[in-house]
């Protein structure tokens, strides 16, 4: 007799959570490895701190009951997309495109939804630039793709994100229009911070061409280009090992 692959509910929701942990895990880990490069090749580093969370049974819960679906397992892999949880904090608006691109090219990493509340923000001022992607989890028998959600912003609009957070929850939603307005007005300074500090760095960058992004991109490509030359003596154009 073959004994079934869940053995109870209980099973099968550990199991979930346990693939969008190791989600978590390897998403930070590719962030980890290309802020460690950054920073070895630039002495820039475009991630200023990220954190990561795994949402609570209690929300995941709530947010079921509010897209009028039952709370199964099945349905909190479907319905739920941010379960697993990363936010990345940038110094300069141009930082978020950079990063999301990096995490975009990478071939196990597939886009699922994008939404750029940059371009477009939201009616209360909210900026920030939200990508939902599967990262495929290696299991003992399987290889499961499993959805992180990932918000990218600068260090202004997260600020302006948790104070709106908080007075949302205050105020169950409703806050009165005046503050609503300010938080508002609030959302254009961070946007106009924003474009002056970008466009202040942009012109800092002038003075020194060697210090350049652009400088240090191309001799670091040079460099790239030997590693993978490198590589490229030990295996052959299928990717199977040459013996010496
Ligand atoms: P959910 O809101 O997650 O059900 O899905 P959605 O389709 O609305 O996704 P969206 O990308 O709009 O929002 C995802 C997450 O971004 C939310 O769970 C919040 O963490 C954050 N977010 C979205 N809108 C706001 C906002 O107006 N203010 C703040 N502070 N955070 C927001
Ligand atoms: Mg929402």
């Amino acid at each position: 007799m073959e004994l079934p692959v869940y053995f109870d509910e209980e099973t099968e929701w550990g199991k979930a959570m346990l693939l969008y942990s190791s989600a978590l895990k390897e998403f930070n880990t590719k962030l980890e490895i290309l802020s460690n490069e950054f920073k070895l090749a630039f002495k820039y580093n475009p991630i200023e701190h990220m954190s990561s969370r795994i949402k609570s049974p209690e929300s995941i819960a709530r947010k079921i009951r509010h897209k009028d679906k039952e709370l199964t397992v099945e349905n909190v892999i479907k319905y739920v997309n941010d379960v697993a949880g990363i936010r990345i904090i940038c110094s300069f608006s141009s930082d978020i495109y950079r990063i999301a691109d990096m995490i975009k090219k990478q071939s196990d990493v597939q886009v699922l939804k994008v939404k750029d509340y940059i371009i477009k923000p939201k009616p209360n001022g909210y900026m920030s630039y939200h990508m939902i992607v599967t990262v495929p989890i290696f299991l003992s028998n399987n290889v499961i793709p499993t959805k992180v959600e990932i918000q990218i912003r600068t260090i202004a609009m997260d600020f302006w994100a948790s104070l709106e957070h908080k007075i949302y929850y205050k105020f169950e939603g409703s806050a009165p229009s005046r503050i609503r307005t300010e938080l508002k007005q609030c959302a254009d300074i961070v946007n106009f911070l924003d474009q002056k500090m970008m466009s202040i760095n942009e012109e800092v960058q002038k003075y020194n061409k060697d210090d350049s992004w652009q400088h240090k991109e191309n001799q670091y490509e040079t460099f790239d280009a030997g590693i993978a030359e490198a590589y490229g003596h030990i295996f052959n154009d299928n990717d199977e090992i040459i013996l010496e």
